[in-house]
């Protein structure tokens, strides 16, 4: 199926959820040709629920025994964990990734169902990071009016872009099914799929950062809390420090994003400025009826 934006481009839906035509054929190059491994780790999100703060942590985790700060203070987060569909496989490239240094750490939108098998078959660790849609959507309207205005292009009108995401016409989308089939795999396997949320890391950094290290496998020893290494990592990941680094304020990091266009507020319901009591009533009506019977629920503060 297909259907033409407001950007007047086709948007393809493949395998239930939508894509960008460049990104479907990423996604299908993934598909065909990525060989996973098991000590991959792999981070997948719907675009905007935070997924360059949570680039910045992985990276940081991983590497901090051999100083991440050189790194994370001269490079972008889109390239110390590049995506997968977007970069490694974009322009017909089939690229070899096996001479990239182990753990590789890889980045997602793809939907749990359309992952490349290899990635299922591998057992690799998924982390699945996800946001309130309300905000999600709200940053999602800014990131693309962002772009737009780069190309000197008028803004989409909210109302618009909204009615596109509750119908789940947004890239990737829907966002529902989106999260909730990550969701339910991490339900059914825990040491497999790590379910985090944006709220939660704002709520209590510490606590979740210790949990992504014990996930992934690279706990975070009583002597190295002491020497507030934790606290170390969430300030050089904090998104004023990540903003204001040179690296992010200017270029541009992949698909001719802006670095700059990936931090905007960086708060949990910033959704109040933007949204009208008509959009909040169905957004909420919707996120509702999908969750229904779920479990999953969505925290706003
Ligand atoms: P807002 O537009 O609400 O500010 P993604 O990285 O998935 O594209 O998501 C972008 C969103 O994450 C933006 O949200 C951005 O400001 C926020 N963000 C980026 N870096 C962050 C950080 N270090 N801490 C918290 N939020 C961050």
């Amino acid at each position: 199926k297909k259907r033409v934006t407001e950007d007047d481009y086709d948007q393809h839906q493949y395998q239930g959820f939508w894509y960008h035509p460049d990104i479907l054929k990423g996604t299908m190059a993934a598909q065909n040709h990525y060989q996973s491994q098991q000590t991959d780790i792999l981070l997948a999100t719907m675009p905007k629920s935070g997924t360059t703060w949570l680039k910045a942590l992985i990276f940081a985790i991983k590497n901090r025994k051999v100083n991440p700060t050189d790194m994370l203070l001269t490079l972008n987060s889109h390239e110390l964990m590049p995506f997968l569909e977007a970069r490694l496989y974009a322009n017909d490239l089939i690229p070899d990734l096996s001479v990239l240094p182990t753990p590789r750490l890889l980045a997602t939108h793809i939907p749990y169902h359309s992952l490349p098998q290899s990635i299922v078959d591998s057992g690799c660790k998924i982390v699945y990071l996800c946001r309130n849609p309300k905000d999600n959507f709200v940053s999602l309207w800014h990131f693309r009016n962002k772009l737009r205005a780069a190309i000197k292009k008028t803004p989409i009108p909210i109302d618009k872009e909204f009615e596109s995401f509750c119908e789940g016409w947004s890239a990737y989308g829907s966002f529902w099914e989106h999260v909730l089939e990550y969701w339910r795999v991490s339900l059914e396997n825990p040491n497999r799929v790590l379910f985090l949320m944006f709220e939660e890391m704002k709520a209590d950094p510490p606590a979740q950062l210790k949990k992504l290290a014990d996930f992934l496998e690279c706990p975070f020893s009583q002597e190295e809390q002491n020497k507030g290494v934790v606290d170390e990592i969430l300030g050089l990941c904090s998104f004023t420090n990540m903003k204001n680094l040179e690296v992010n304020k200017s270029g541009t990091s992949w698909l001719g994003f802006t670095n700059s266009a990936f931090f905007r507020k960086g708060r949990v319901g910033n959704w109040v400025s933007d949204l009208t009591p008509e959009m909040i009533e169905r957004i909420d009506k919707i996120t509702e009826e999908k969750l229904q019977g779920s479990g999953l629920r969505f925290q706003l503060n």
